[in-house]
């Protein structure tokens, strides 16, 4: 495996501030870049609260705690990636920006760098064409909350090497993660399977089947789901299940994959699940 020490991640959301952690604490040196100053701050703030927590629960020494920490830089500018030896880029899911920042990427950092995507749902082939380096372009699909969750789903594109899959599934190992190959087609294996389900839960609250609280117990109490599909996708945000449902539609041209009417609505409304205090539930 290529020797990997340095790491980049591009965006410090939700996904950017858990992964850039979650490589921080495995030992690797990371650079944490995003357009957002504030994003910086609150995903510093949020990583030492989430490290802090490891700490209290007596999985993490303090000691660890503060190395990992001391391994974590920020920056507003992406030409500080110029010496990265791998990149995970978790940017908004945007095809025109994400294919942007890789046409960037390629040319300041080094050849043989893996490029890697976080994204949910946008073609990995499409990111690797906008590259001269398509064999190194894969995804690496972290689940939220990404401390926590041990799947990284590993998108294959069209023109991704063996090579590179390898090394992106060694890397899972040493984060402690389970690296999953899946082909890249719309919504890859994630959501291809989740969303039409989470989707068949809206029908059933519009249709009056249930209501969302019955709905929720029996996927829970019945199916030993851990979490009911409305609480699920509250938690995600129904903007995000919207934007996933409507790839899958665009992608695959399957009416089973139209998203819900009131999935539509709710989101119109900016009723957008627990991030906006409304969404299937009140928060
Ligand atoms: N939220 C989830 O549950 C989840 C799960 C899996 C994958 N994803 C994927 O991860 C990615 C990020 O999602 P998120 O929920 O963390 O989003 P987010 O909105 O929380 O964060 C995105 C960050 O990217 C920054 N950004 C935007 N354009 C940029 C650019 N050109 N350069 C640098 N920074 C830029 C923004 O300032 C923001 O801080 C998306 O592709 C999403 O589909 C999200």
């Amino acid at each position: 495996m290529m020797d990997i020490k340095t790491v980049g991640v591009i965006g410090a959301g939700t996904m950017g501030n858990g992964i850039a952690q979650v490589f921080a604490q495995s030992g690797f040196t990371v650079r944490l870049v995003d357009v957002a100053p504030p994003m910086l701050d609150r995903a510093r703030g949020a990583i030492e609260k989430s490290l802090g927590k490891f700490v209290e629960k007596g999985k993490l020494t303090a000691a660890d705690k503060d190395a990992a920490l001391g391994r974590l830089r920020t920056s507003t500018a992406v030409d500080d990636l110029a010496d990265v030896d791998f990149v995970v880029e978790a940017i908004v899911e945007n095809t025109d920006a994400k294919r942007g920042l890789f046409q960037k990427l390629d040319t300041i950092t080094r050849p043989g760098v893996i490029l890697s995507s976080n994204t949910s749902s946008i073609s990995i082939t499409v990111l690797g064409a906008a590259t001269t380096r398509p064999d190194k372009v894969l995804g690496m699909h972290f689940m939220n909350p990404v401390p926590l969750m041990t799947l990284v789903e590993l998108i294959r594109g069209q023109a991704t090497s063996s090579e590179s899959m390898k090394v992106a599934t060694d890397l899972c190992t040493k984060l402690g993660k389970n690296g999953v190959e899946a082909a890249d087609y719309p919504g890859f294996i994630a959501n291809r399977i989740l969303m039409p389900m989470l989707n068949e839960a809206f029908y059933a609250v519009m249709e009056g089947v249930g209501t969302p609280e019955a709905i929720d117990a029996v996927m829970k109490g019945g199916m030993n789901h851990p979490m009911g599909p409305l609480t699920l996708a509250d938690f995600i945000g129904l903007d995000v299940c919207l934007a996933i449902l409507n790839v899958l539609h665009d992608g695959l041209g399957d009416p089973k994959y139209r998203p819900c009417p009131l999935l539509r609505r709710m989101v119109a409304a900016g009723y957008l699940g627990r991030k906006s205090g409304q969404g299937f539930y009140k928060y």
